[in-house]
């Protein structure tokens, strides 16, 4: 059974970061996360969402914009640094924030989060331009994003700040943590002073945790402990991964705990391999479109001009019939699917398109230690499920 995500980190890493972690390097991977982005300052945090939440917080403006086809941990950032969130519809081509209706909506003097769904960038251009028009500042969500350009540049640097995640699922696996990237030297100060008031040494509970559940996830990629353990647990929750409500909550872990010396260790070894992490991810994608992009009853994105992905979840819509049913077809042919995401943000009548995505979108394997056999694999459970659910 190929697993629906997996790390992109190894047990000799995780144990070469252990080895190595009583010499915390957090300036370390600030500055290299700086360089690889051009950035004038980075910040190193428990969690994406933390990364926005300091960068929202150091902002004086009220109102923020957001696509309706979000990540909850997103919306409960906003919420916790007490912003008014106004949501944006979709598009059906990038199922990034879609410029006209931001361009209906928007309010002079808020803030704008350009968020690059599943890695794909968005209308960077479009939405600049709004934000200069009405004196908005604009932030990129970069957590799906880690090495994706457009026109010829990285994600990440458009905005006056950007975040990035290190959660298990994303193109560096680091246990949890995240960075925020800052443009502006005054920004960064203000978020650096609210976090150095508000952090807290990671409990050792919270580091035993972390190393544990890294270790299971990188054995949860063997395809027998998949099936026999993993599927069993997935089957009595659903499947799904992303129900339930969302918990308004500042929980120390994802907000307030440093990321710990291990965790900075991994996210350091993976920066420095992120370019070839990023290639076989994008080959992956590559060939996914090449064989599914035919298939009348999926659908796959089909590219644009001056836009690089860097997949870190690859998208596959299901155009006919439940996609329940489609993800349980492909299961049967031994590979899961994920689901993000399977809700809208906002209220579902006024962000048709978000609604669409999240009714119809399911999640292929992309991660960077897949073997081309198991590509293969997936591809033909793809290509079995769409011949079984006509
Ligand atoms: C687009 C996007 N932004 C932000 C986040 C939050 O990142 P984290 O889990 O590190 O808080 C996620 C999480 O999956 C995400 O997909």
């Amino acid at each position: 059974m190929i697993s629906r995500v997996g790390p992109e980190t190894s047990m000799f890493e995780l144990a070469l970061a252990l080895l190595s972690s009583f010499k915390k390097e957090g300036v370390r991977l600030e500055e290299e996360l700086s360089k690889f982005f051009r950035a004038k300052r980075a910040l190193i945090l428990p969690s994406g969402r933390a990364a926005l939440y300091y960068i929202l917080r150091s902002l004086p403006q009220k109102d923020v914009f957001l696509p309706a086809f979000n990540c909850r941990a997103v919306v409960e950032a906003v919420k916790l640094a007490k912003k008014t969130i106004h949501y944006v519809d979709v598009n059906m081509t990038d199922y990034n924030m879609d410029v006209r209706d931001l361009r209906r909506r928007i309010v002079p003097n808020s803030i704008v989060v350009a968020t690059h769904q599943f890695g794909i960038p968005c209308d960077l251009d479009s939405i600049q331009r709004i934000c200069r028009e009405n004196n908005c500042t604009m932030i990129e969500d970069n957590a799906a994003a880690f090495g994706a350009k457009y026109k010829g540049r990285l994600t990440g640097t458009f905005g006056k700040a950007a975040i990035a995640s290190f959660e298990n699922t994303k193109t560096i696996t680091a246990s949890r943590g995240g960075a925020a990237l800052f443009q502006d030297i005054s920004l960064y100060r203000k978020a650096k002073k609210i976090y150095e008031n508000e952090k807290i040494r990671q409990k050792l509970l919270t580091r035993i945790i972390k190393i544990v559940q890294l270790a299971i996830y990188l054995v949860s990629t063997n395809h027998t402990f998949y099936r026999l353990v993993i599927i069993p647990y997935l089957k009595r929750k659903g499947y799904y991964g992303d129900k339930g409500k969302l918990k308004v909550a500042k929980t120390p872990i994802l907000y307030c705990e440093e990321m710990s010396g291990f965790q900075i260790k991994l996210a350091l070894f993976q920066l420095r391999r992120v370019g070839k992490i990023i290639h076989r991810r994008t080959k992956i994608a590559e060939k996914y479109r090449e064989a599914l992009a035919r298939i009348k009853s999926v659908s796959v994105y089909s590219g644009e001009i001056g836009k690089n992905p860097s997949f870190m979840r690859y998208p596959l819509l299901v155009k006919r019939g439940r996609k329940m049913d489609f993800y349980l077809a492909v299961l049967s042919h031994g590979v899961d699917l994920g689901f993000s995401f399977s809700y809208v943000c906002g209220n579902s009548v006024n962000y048709k398109y978000a609604t669409k995505i999240s009714e119809q979108i399911l999640n292929l394997p992309i991660r960077s230690t897949l073997s081309d056999d198991e590509v293969d694999k997936i591809i033909e459970a793809i290509r079995m499920a769409c011949e079984e659910t006509k």
